[in-house]
């Protein structure tokens, strides 16, 4: 049962005491949020995994940031997921084979090695990243995507974005004002990404064609419904919502940057949140207390699925087995791509600062 859970949960962190770290993203759900030591945005939770002294992170979030804990930390922590089925559906839309298919086809064009500057959202294969590495290329999170196309810019006069096209175009057009016809869409299943060589030589931003399944299902038309319902509210979004949704929107910014920017409200403000279900209603409880109205974007049940996988059952597994002494569901990066991957995670550490 859940209390059993629980109880086990509870036992076992204190059994590992400092030896262990639990890391939180804010999708995760209650069950299992209430035990993380930390929890963040993806760009807070891989700087905390760098930072801490724990022999053991389990990470309750995906495989891709569990990925990142295990690259940051050289391999000198071990890195647990508690479900290893917990990945990300827009990481996949990007693969290594599909992408240097990608790289080869800009190379008929023009020199991708002079012009373009591959960069990877975090939400990404490990390979990903490390092609980043390589390329002369950089990582990003939707906290610090527009200073990292800024120094993409800055150095190379196009960017290759990937996996997804909203905070690519969001980021972009919203907050650097580069035109809307100045981006094509690479479309992966397409030969030549479906664009022409004219297309591609006169594009500043190519932008992959994935999508997070659970921000495509908040609409504009959401938004219209609650103004017209509540004309003093506020919405804020996460730039993975589509440009309609966010340019819409009176906020947009990471799921840290959503927490942040409610919990800093005046009471009586009424709230819109386009973004996964898990955090939206946590903040709803949170706020109520303060007198702040937090509502949902959508009328449908918006969850991460994936997110949803690490339940208080395998935290409780992952957890037992290392009290016994035995590690379960490591994440282990190869050296060899771990490295590249480094580079391009270093430089936007860098770049962020
Ligand atoms: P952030 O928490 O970094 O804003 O990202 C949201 C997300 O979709 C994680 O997969
Ligand atoms: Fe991936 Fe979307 Fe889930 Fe985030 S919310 S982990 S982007 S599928």
């Amino acid at each position: 049962s859940d209390e059993e859970c629980d109880a086990k949960i509870v036992a076992a962190k204190s059994k590992l005491g400092k030896r262990l770290a639990i890391l939180g993203h804010h999708y995760q759900r209650n069950e299992v949020f209430k035990h993380a030591d930390f929890s963040g945005d993806s760009l807070k939770l891989s700087q905390m995994a760098a930072k801490t002294d724990a022999e053991f992170i389990v990470f309750c979030g995906v495989h891709f940031m569990a990925e990142v804990a295990d690259i940051v930390t050289d391999g000198q922590r071990t890195v647990i997921l508690p479900d290893l089925a917990a990945g990300c559906s827009m990481a996949d839309m990007a693969n290594l084979v599909k992408v240097k298919k990608c790289w080869e086809e800009i190379s008929s064009v023009l020199d991708p090695d002079q012009h373009v500057t591959p960069v990877t959202y975090i939400n990404s294969a490990a390979d990903l990243k490390a092609f980043c590495g390589s390329h002369g290329g950089i990582v990003c999170t939707s906290s610090n995507a527009k200073a990292v196309l800024e120094w993409s810019f800055a150095r190379r006069d196009k960017v290759l974005f990937f996996p997804d096209q909203h905070l690519g175009r969001n980021t972009a057009y919203m907050q650097m004002g580069i035109p809307l016809e100045q981006m094509v869409t690479w479309d992966f299943m397409k030969p030549r990404g479906g664009l022409t060589d004219e297309q591609i030589r006169n594009a500043k931003m190519i932008l992959w064609k994935g999508f997070c399944s659970v921000h495509q299902m908040f609409h504009p038309n959401h938004i219209a419904k609650f103004r017209e319902r509540v004309p003093n509210g506020l919405v804020i979004s996460h730039p993975e919502n589509d440009l309609e949704v966010c340019g819409k929107s009176d906020f947009v910014g990471s799921t840290e940057y959503i927490l942040r920017t409610v919990r800093s409200s005046q009471p009586g403000t009424h709230w819109l949140v386009g973004t996964e279900l898990n955090l939206v209603n946590r903040l709803a409880d949170e706020m109520k207390a303060k007198g702040v109205t937090v509502e949902f974007m959508s009328p449908m049940v918006c969850m991460c699925s994936t997110m949803f996988r690490t339940d208080p059952q395998h935290l409780a597994w992952v957890l037992d087995s290392l009290v016994e002494g035995k590690t379960v569901n490591q994440i282990r990066v190869p050296r060899e791509i771990a490295q590249p991957a480094r580079a391009a995670l270093d430089l936007m550490l860098e770049v962020v600062d």
